[in-house]
């Protein structure tokens, strides 16, 4: 395939990490397969991990794409179906679409789904004409057209954006939310989306930067380069294959079951970030409904203030739906893989990777290996509750049955998320304070958190119900 042939550049791996290509690109067995897994050096470290449509709108904890890339390698075909059912900014299609395998990306956060849709879909260089004309007259007429202000200011979809933005810019930025109107008016839905992801990522650097940026330029810029690398893809692929993007739940997919030949995905951390926040504005701007994702976000932590542990079961709750409806979309013997770092809560240690593991033998899934990585140190994520995140864990499941619980089932979940949250406590008892990180709680307040787990316990039939 040709993007084997680019790989080396794009990642611009150096001859002694020539290594890693080799053993991606060759044919095993299924057992030989497995053997490879450690002989990967899965820190990546060096390796270029922005190239292509992975450039286009920066996304938090995102995987790299060498973590999807190397599993589509070595265990589908090409033309077989990759799923990744909390998708993000779309890693892993992209991956599989460079690779010339089908995909399905499902994700809950409207922007997270336009993203993965518009890195996956190529628009031929006619459109971009039409595009980048209808853009030069915008600019023309950008300037002249501040009057409009106040009306612009009245049409926000919502008023709190004007304490964000100043006039100049919100005007800016409606200039070009209403050229990209026009355009889906006059017929072009894949450069209309095209453009809200630019609009969109600009979006960004200004709620990152502050007001002041010369907007318009920021955008075309963005534009520019967007284009040049969608041109990049096109050259590579030749065979398009399928993709399907769902804005949807992980607990509940619309995907057909036993389709599916590999799952890799990376889910939200308890009580690490909140997605609906991150994306407050962009979404509003525009006009997705965020108060619905802010509803169904697993990982949040927004609420239960007062025993954080209700957290963790709720979240244990849901991840094990996710993974029931993973079992039984996935077809038999195929592997299922999920990216996961530690979190902390309240001083403790939550490990992820192993509550994950637990419940997957409970639902038809067989742990095959925990691989543990560094993440590079430059591009880590921090967030108050949890610090820094400088690891994590690639947890590989193999499919061997059938699951026969459904994701609905709430006394199933209630009982795992029952036996899992006893176990925590049993070994909190044993040794508190395993995520203190810096901080210096007194002994008494660390015997506090036995009890907390001990509340959260009482509450889990309620605390894992789907809020509807
Ligand atoms: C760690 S991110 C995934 C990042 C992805 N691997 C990438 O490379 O961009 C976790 C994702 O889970 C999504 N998510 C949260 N709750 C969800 C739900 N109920 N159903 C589907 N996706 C959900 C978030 O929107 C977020 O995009």
């Amino acid at each position: 395939m040709l993007y084997d042939a680019q790989q080396k550049t794009l990642f611009g791996i150096r001859n002694s990490q020539q290594g890693y290509l080799e053993l991606i690109n060759k044919k095993y067995n299924f057992q030989e397969t497995i053997k490879i897994l450690d002989k990967i050096d899965w820190d990546f470290k060096d390796f270029t991990t922005q190239y292509l449509t992975h450039t286009f709108h920066s996304y938090p904890a995102r995987f790299i794409p060498q973590i999807p890339l190397t599993f589509i390698k070595l265990f589908t075909e090409e033309k077989e179906t990759v799923l990744d059912p909390m998708c993000g900014c779309g890693t892993t299609l992209v991956e599989a679409f460079l690779n010339n395998r089908n995909s399905i990306g499902n994700d809950f956060n409207p922007l997270a789904a336009l993203m993965s849709k518009v890195k996956t879909t190529l628009i031929d260089e006619g459109e971009f004409r039409y595009f980048n004309k209808k853009l030069g007259i915008m600019k023309r007429y950008l300037d002249l057209d501040y009057r409009r202000i106040d009306e612009r200011i009245n049409n926000l979809p919502n008023r709190k954006m004007s304490k964000i933005f100043n006039r100049v810019v919100i005007s800016k930025l409606e200039a070009i939310r209403e050229t990209l109107l026009e355009v889906k008016e006059e017929g072009h839905k894949d450069l209309f989306d095209f453009g809200r992801v630019a609009l969109s990522s600009t979006i960004w650097s200004l709620v990152e930067n502050g007001n002041g940026i010369d907007v318009d330029n920021l955008f075309l810029k963005k534009v520019k380069s967007m284009q040049n690398e969608l041109k990049k893809m096109s050259k590579i692929v030749k065979n398009i294959p399928e993709v399907e993007v769902i804005c949807g739940d992980a607990r509940k997919l619309e995907v057909e079951t036993n389709s599916v030949d590999l799952i890799v995905t990376s889910p939200p951390y308890v009580n690490a970030l909140d997605y609906y926040r991150v994306h407050m504005y962009n979404m509003l701007w525009l006009g997705m409904d965020f108060d619905l994702f802010r509803k169904h976000e697993i990982g949040g932590h927004s609420h239960f203030i007062i025993n954080r542990f209700r957290l963790l079961s709720e979240y244990l709750g849901d991840m094990l739906r996710s993974m029931i409806e993973m079992n039984r979309v996935l077809k038999k013997d195929k592997l299922c893989v999920i990216v996961v770092g530690n979190s902390s809560l309240e001083y403790e240690l939550i490990e992820s990777h192993k509550f994950f593991a637990e419940m997957g033998e409970k639902i038809g899934f067989k742990p095959i290996n925990s691989i543990f990585r560094n993440i590079d140190k430059t591009r880590k994520y921090t967030s108050a509750d949890i610090g820094k995140i400088d690891d994590e864990y690639i947890l590989v499941l193999q499919k061997t049955d059938d699951t026969t619980v459904s994701a609905d089932d709430d006394n199933f979940i209630a009982e795992v998320v029952r036996e899992q949250m006893i176990r925590f406590r049993e070994q909190i008892k044993k040794v508190q304070g395993t995520s203190i990180r810096g901080r210096k709680p007194t002994k008494e307040r660390l015997l506090k958190n036995i009890d907390k787990i001990s509340e959260a316990i009482q509450t889990i039939p309620e605390d894992i119900k789907i809020k509807r």
